[in-house]
């Protein structure tokens, strides 16, 4: 187990689309979703589910839907002419076949209301997506939060056998980073660009 602290690892914490063929114990994934789910959420509902997939097939199809929404974002683009996120998020989707795990993050919308998905009830979901992210890092493992796949959601969820009153919110691939992935280094803007103090736009005094 990794002990680096929680500062380094949101610090370093960033996406990751190509892994290492080596395995991800399942003991390790308990860890990581059993911390996750330390998340909160509205009035404590907790209406999120996992689904780890590692079968080869299933992970082939997810990966084709995948590269099929990433095509239909960048439709008749010469992959080498785009920034390098963009290009690395196709060949995360070649890719996906080999990821040793994906997890697939669920929201159980059944006993929310509105039972339209909203930004409120994505704000029950994404703290447990971000703790399963900073889980995974702290133990050395890359993640990368992907959505691109709700194109195919109704096709994931027969795949898959998920109920008609959950949504999937997110892709996440799961390994250890191949050889020249590193954790850190993601860019971010200045605090001070992004923060105010009373008043929109009034800067620390
Ligand atoms: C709501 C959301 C959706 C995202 N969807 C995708 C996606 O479908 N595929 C992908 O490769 N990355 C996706 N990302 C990851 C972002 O590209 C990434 O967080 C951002 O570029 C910052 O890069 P860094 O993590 O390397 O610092 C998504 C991130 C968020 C927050």
């Amino acid at each position: 187990m990794s002990d680096i602290s929680l500062f380094e690892a949101m610090r370093t914490q960033r996406s990751i689309r190509r892994y290492a063929s080596d395995p991800v114990p399942d003991e390790l994934i308990a860890t990581i979703i059993e911390a996750a789910t330390h998340a909160p959420s509205a009035t404590n509902r907790q209406p999120w589910h996992f689904l780890i997939i590692r079968d080869r097939e299933l992970k082939r199809r997810m990966g084709e839907w995948y590269v099929d929404a990433w095509s239909s974002i960048y439709p008749n683009v010469d992959p080498s002419t785009l920034p390098q996120s963009s290009r690395s998020g196709l060949e995360l989707g070649r890719g996906m076949v080999d990821v040793p795990a994906l997890v697939l993050v669920c929201l159980d919308i059944s006993e929310e209301r509105p039972t339209t998905p909203s930004l409120i009830h994505g704000a029950s979901i994404y703290p447990v997506v971000q703790n399963i992210m900073l889980a995974a890092r702290a133990l050395g493992l890359g993640t990368v939060l992907t959505t691109i796949h709700r194109k195919h959601e109704q096709e994931i969820k027969k795949l898959l056998r998920i109920p008609a009153s959950v949504e999937t919110v997110a892709l996440i691939p799961l390994g250890y980073p191949a050889e020249g992935e590193r954790f850190g280094g993601g860019k971010r803007k200045p605090v001070d660009e992004v923060t105010s103090y009373d008043r929109w736009g009034q800067r620390a005094p």
